[in-house]
């Protein structure tokens, strides 16, 4: 296990930012951290790095627990923190040297000039910090994140910042990163979860709230009703329809019905009976997914 996290609580002062959370990534998975402003990721994130101490729980990285082996693994977890803190007087090439150089990393040069390479630094490496844009600062602490060659990459919201080509480019390089690290970043952007990561975490007020393959996220039960559409050849009675159990409403489009069933009850097979019990053919059926927008509001509003 990469990153194990176990009962992890947080205190500023009396305001509880995380509420005893649990979970655990996989060595080389890609997993997303989503939440809405506040949830406590970047809390979650300082204490995975090291940064800042739980108030109660544990939290091993690369099998050490962080408290104790705090030094040792500033090498192996590459930190891009939510607000980067950059010596903004130094010059991009200087500064990233400069950070090698506190790794005590061999060949510094040609390892920094493979990383302008990497995060697409090369037309801006010779200006001071400073003057780049927010986009330009994130690659700087990419470059710096990886500059050790972590095992693990922790990135708190990375493409904050980028205009869409270089959320395009910085997801690509995450992507290839990700091929031979494990790498858990934070996001409040649903889409950015579906376009990088396999697996999701979403936290709610300190809570995690879910913990799933991306790609099963929509079949998460929310609270949400079950719209189903259905054809039939020849119109029922609404009335016959919201008789069938599990059916709350029933609407005619023109063209087909919209039914909205109870959450969480699947009344297809109902309506394939009913159907059939009274000489109906049926056309049509088809259960509409709920977009991942409306798993993540329904888990996320309270
Ligand atoms: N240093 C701090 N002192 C007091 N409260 C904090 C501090 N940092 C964060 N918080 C509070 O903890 C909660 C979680 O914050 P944060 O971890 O930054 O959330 P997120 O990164 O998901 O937006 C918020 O309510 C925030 O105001
Ligand atoms: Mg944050």
């Amino acid at each position: 296990m990469s990153i194990s996290v176990t009962d992890v609580s947080k205190f500023y002062g009396r305001q509880q930012a995380l509420k005893s959370a649990s979970f655990e990534v996989k060595s080389g998975e890609i997993v997303g951290f989503l939440g809405p402003n506040g949830a406590g990721k970047s809390t979650m994130m300082k204490i995975l790095t090291g940064y800042l101490p739980a108030s109660s729980g544990k939290v091993a990285v690369c099998g050490l627990d962080v408290t104790e082996n705090s030094i040792e693994l500033r090498r192996k977890i590459g930190y891009l923190p939510e607000h980067n803190p950059l010596y903004t007087d130094m010059y991009v090439t200087e500064y990233l040297r400069f950070v090698g150089g506190i790794y005590h990393l061999p060949d510094i040069k040609t390892r920094v000039e493979e990383m302008i390479e990497m995060t697409g630094l090369r037309p801006e490496c010779h200006k001071k910090i400073r003057m780049l844009s927010k986009g330009y600062r994130q690659r700087v602490g990419l470059a710096q994140a990886l500059l050790p060659d972590p095992e693990v990459l922790i990135l708190d919201e990375p493409t904050t910042g980028f205009d869409p080509n270089q959320v395009a480019d910085v997801r690509n390089l995450i992507r290839t990163l990700g091929k031979s690290k494990t790498i858990l970043l934070s996001t409040h952007i649903m889409q950015e979860v579906q376009a990088i990561c396999e697996r999701v975490i979403i936290i709610h007020q300190g809570q995690i709230v879910a913990d799933e393959k991306t790609a099963k996220l929509d079949t998460i039960h929310t609270a949400g009703d079950t719209i189903i559409e259905v054809e039939f050849d020849r119109q029922p009675a609404p009335e016959q329809l919201i008789a069938i159990q599990g059916i709350m409403r029933a609407d005619y489009n023109g063209s087909s019905w919209v039914i909205t069933s109870q959450p969480s009850s699947d009344v297809r097979g109902s309506i394939f009976r009913f159907a059939v019990e009274n000489d109906l053919i049926l056309l049509g059926m088809k259960q509409q997914k709920q977009s991942l927008e409306d798993v993540f509001q329904a888990l996320t509003t309270k």
